[in-house]
C-alpha cells in the first residue's frame, strides 16, 4: 500500500500549522548507530567491544539477543542508503565503530575497517545526503575497558587518538562531527545502574566516567578543529528530558533539582560555561564523591561548540519522598523517585509528552544561549503488527512523530535556535538491553529474511519533509 493519502490525516490541523512554520532549509535526517545495525562483529579485523562482551552475560539482554548479525547493514549498506533516499532525508546520522578502526583501542588504523565508512560516506554523497558522523555511540573496545574504561583518565586520550584516525581519513568529505552520543547513558547505565555495557554498579566510577567522557570530547574536538578545513562543525549529543517536581514541596523540588543536575547541567555547564554546577558538586560531596578534575581540564572541555545534538524521548516528575513516606533512603541520602504524569506510554513504558519537548528546548535556548541545536534523536517503539507483505500501519508512531515535530516547531517559534530533526531510527534494530524486542524503525526489518519494508510512519515522515521543503 502506498500510504501517502493517509499520511496527512495523522497530524492534527494545529500540528500541521506548527510544522508548516519550519523553514524550507530545515535539516531532516534519520539516525542509526553502528552496533545496533551493522552485525559482522568479527569481520575485517574488528575486535570485541564492551557490548559484545555484555551480550554474553546470561540475561543481560532480553531473549539473550546479541548484535552479531543485527540488520546485517555491514553487508547491505548501499541498499540501506537507498532507503534513506526514499524517505527523502537530506542527512544521515550514523556512528563509527571504534573497534573496527582501531582494534583494541590503541595503535594504527585498521584499513579494512576504515574502508567500510569510506564507502558509506561516498555512497551518501553520491546520493546527495549529508553524512552526520558520531565517533562514539557506546562501543568501547573491550581492551580499553579491561584497562579501566571511562573511569580511567587514559581512555579520554585514547578517544582523542581514535578520533584523529577517523578525522584524517574522512574530513575531506564529512562536515558534521559529533564526538559522543549520550554520555549520561555511558556513565550512568554503564557504570552506575549496570543495565548497559560494561554493566558496573559503582557510583564513584560513574562520576569519574562523566568527567573523562567530557575530557575525551574536549581533547578530540581541539585536535580535530586544529586540523579542520573552515567549514567543519563540531558538537556533542546529549540525551535530556525535563525534571519537574511532583508537588511544590521542598523535598520534591530538591529531588527535581538534583535529577536535572545529574541529567543536564553536569554536562552542559562545563561544556558551555566551563564549570561544574556548584549544587551538583555539593550533592556529590555528600556522597563522598569528587569529580577527578585536573588543572586545565575545564578549559579543554569548554572549547567552543558549533552545535548541540539533543536526543529527547520523555520528561519526568520527581518526588523527594519515598513510597514509604521517608525522605531518606537506606544510605541516608535524600530519597528520589519518579512519579508518572499518568499519560499514555510507548512500548518502552516512556510517557508521551511532546509539550515537555518544547519546554526542554526553550529552556536550553534560554540557559545556554548562542548554541544552535539539532534534534539528533527522537522517536518511539510500539508493538508493530506487520501484514503478510511486511507492511506496518503504525499510526501510533506517525502520531508520535507529528506531535514531536510540532513540538520542535513550537520551540523554534518561542525563540529556540533549532536547525534540524533526525528521526530515531531508520531501521528496526538491536535496542541494547531490550535486544530486538523493541522496534523504533521507520522501516520494518524482518530479522529472519532481512527484508526491509517502509512503515506508514516512514511515508508520513517523507511527506512531512516534502511539505516543509515545498517540494
Ligand atoms: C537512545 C540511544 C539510541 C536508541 C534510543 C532509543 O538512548 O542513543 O541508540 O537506543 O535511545
Amino acid at each position: 500500500m502506498n500510504s501517502t493519502e493517509t499520511a496527512g490525516a495523522v497530524a492534527t490541523s494545529a500540528q500541521q500549522k506548527l510544522i508548516a512554520s519550519l523553514p524550507p532549509d530545515f535539516r531532516w535526517g534519520v539516525a542509526t548507530a553502528a552496533y545496533q545495525i551493522e552485525g559482522a562483529v568479527a569481520e575485517d579485523g574488528r575486535t570485541p567491544s564492551i557490548w559484545d562482551t555484555f551480550c554474553e552475560v546470561p540475561w543481560a539482554i532480553d531473549n539473550n539477543d546479541t548484535g552479531d548479525v543485527a540488520c546485517d547493514h555491514y553487508h547491505r549498506m548501499p541498499d540501506d542508503i537507498a532507503l534513506v533516499k526514499e524517505l527523502e532525508a537530506d542527512t544521515y546520522r550514523f556512528s563509527v565503530a571504534w573497534p573496527r578502526i582501531q582494534p583494541g583501542g590503541r595503535g594504527p588504523v585498521n584499513p579494512a575497517g576504515m574502508a567500510f565508512y569510506d564507502k558509506l560516506v561516498d555512497e551518501l554523497l553520491e546520493k546527495d545526503i549529508a553524512p552526520w558522523l558520531t565517533l562514539y555511540h557506546w562501543d568501547l573496545p573491550q581492551q580499553l575497558e579491561d584497562a579501566g574504561g571511562w573511569p580511567a583518565r587514559d581512555t579520554a586520550y585514547r578517544f582523542a587518538d581514535y578520533a584523529m584516525l577517523v578525522f584524517d581519513k574522512l574530513n575531506d568529505r564529512v562536515r558534521h562531527w559529533t564526538t559522543l552520543n549520550e554520555p549520561w547513558c555511558s556513565a550512568m547505565h554503564g557504570y552506575v545502574h549496570g543495565v548497559m555495557a560494561p554493566g558496573k554498579r559503582d557510583f564513584a566510577a560513574g562520576m569519574a566516567a562523566v568527567h573523562h567522557l567530557l575530557l575525551g570530547h574536549g581533547l578530540a574536538t581541539a585536535r580535530m578543529r586544529e586540523a579542520a578545513p573552515h567549514d567543519t562543525e563540531f558538537g556533542i549529543t546529549l540525551n535530556m528530558g525535563t525534571a519537574d517536581p511532583a508537588t511544590d514541596s521542598a523535598h520534591d523540588r530538591d529531588a527535581a533539582r538534583s535529577a536535572d543536575g545529574l541529567g543536564v547541567r553536569i554536562y552542559l555547564d562545563p561544556l558551555v560555561h566551563g564549570q561544574y554546577p556548584a549544587d551538583v558538586v555539593e550533592d556529590l560531596a555528600a556522597r563522598g564523591v569528587k569529580l577527578p578534575v585536573e588543572d586545565g581540564d575545564l578549559k579543554i572541555i569548554s572549547a567552543p561548540l558549533d552545535f548541540l545534538g539533543v536526543n529527547y524521548y520523555f520528561g519526568q516528575q520527581y518526588s523527594g519522598v519515598g513510597e514509604d513516606g521517608r525522605t531518606e533512603d537506606d544510605q541516608g541520602l535524600p530519597a528520589q523517585r519518579t512519579v508518572p504524569f499518568g499519560k499514555p506510554t510507548t512500548a518502552m513504558g516512556w510517557e508521551i509528552l511532546p509539550g515537555k519537548f518544547t519546554e526542554l528546548l526553550t529552556r536550553l535556548g534560554r540557559d545556554y544561549p548562542g548554541l544552535p541545536m539539532v534534534i539528533t534523536e527522537n522517536g518511539s517503539a510500539f508493538d508493530d503488527l506487520a501484514d503478510e507483505s511486511g507492511f506496518v500501519r503504525d499510526e501510533d508512531r506517525a502520531a508520535y512523530l507529528a506531535s514531536h515535530i510540532a513540538a520542535v516547531a513550537a520551540a523554534r517559534l518561542a525563540g529556540a535556535d533549532i536547525r534540524g530533526y533526525f528521526a530515531w531510527s531508520l531501521l528496526d534494530n538491536f535496542e541494547w538491553a531490550y535486544g530486538y524486542a523493541k522496534r523504533f524503525g521507520l522501516i520494518r526489518v524482518d530479522y529472519e529474511t532481512q527484508q526491509r519494508t517502509i512503515k506508514q510512519s516512514g511515508y508520513f515522515y517523507r511527506d512531512t519533509v516534502r511539505r516543509v521543503r515545498g517540494s
